[in-house]
């Protein structure tokens, strides 16, 4: 797309539509949601969508990738805030369908805490939509470079470059968190339809290696080449480096 504008709306529309698919069928529509720069035109053209056209989402259920660790849910850093700023606090959806991995969890509980998340994911059927952005170091979610093509729901140690990219939002690189909790390539992989998206000349390099590029799990990106619904939305300077 020329613009990442007019490629949002484009997204939002057919998230909007799964939403109205699954409202008429009588069942939930499970999203899987990324924060980050990249979402946030899509999550306010939903909104304006529900403002101004109706759109409900009683029936909607979702599920976030990742959660900075430790972090409360009052931190404005925390993807828990960003997603209520953007989302969740301007539309009709069940609080009890919001699900967001809790950063403050406690360690002991972490292992177990990261099971369940993932077999709640498994008790609605999966993931029918999942919404990613990717990292300068190839991650989606947390999932960094290293991950396995078949890791589920666990807690990561944070990348250098993801640290740094994160600095300035935590006015400082000493302050962002070094760990996070993020559901694995497999979760992600695990989702009927992927939407990953990528805005200017900062990702080119990335998506180049990502979408060209050997499968490897130094860029955790590349497991999506073989998922059979995935699409990648760029815009031109994102797409600079594509042969
Ligand atoms: C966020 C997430 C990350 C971001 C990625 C890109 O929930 O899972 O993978 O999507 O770091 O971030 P932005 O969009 O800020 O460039």
């Amino acid at each position: 797309f020329d613009s990442s504008n007019e490629a949002s709306i484009i997204v939002a529309e057919e998230i909007a539509a799964l939403i109205n698919e699954k409202e008429a069928l009588n069942q939930p529509c499970v999203l899987g949601l990324a924060t980050g720069s990249s979402p946030i035109k899509v999550y306010e053209e939903l909104v304006r969508m529900h403002k101004e056209e109706g759109l409900s989402f009683s029936n909607v259920v979702t599920f976030n990738l990742d959660e900075y660790y430790p972090m409360g849910k009052d931190n404005i850093q925390s993807y828990f805030y960003f997603m209520h700023e953007h989302l969740f606090n301007h539309v009709d959806i069940l609080p009890e369908n919001i699900n967001i991995p809790n950063g403050m969890v406690s360690a002991d509980d972490l292992y177990q805490y990261c099971i369940d998340y993932e077999l709640k994911i498994k008790s609605y059927g999966g993931l029918d939509f999942q919404l990613l952005g990717i990292g300068r170091t190839g991650h989606i979610g947390f999932n960094e470079p290293g991950s396995h093509l078949n890791s589920g729901t666990r807690s990561i140690t944070l990348d250098h470059v993801t640290r740094a990219d994160a600095a300035p939002a935590f006015l400082g690189i000493d302050n962002v968190p070094r760990k996070a909790i993020t559901m694995g390539i497999g979760t992600v992989k695990s989702a009927k339809r992927i939407v990953l998206l990528g805005w200017g000349l900062n990702k080119a390099k990335i998506l180049k290696d990502t979408i060209e590029g050997e499968e490897t799990s130094s860029v955790p990106a590349t497991y999506l080449q073989d998922h059979d619904n995935t699409t990648f939305v760029i815009d031109s300077e994102a797409s600079s480096e594509l042969t």
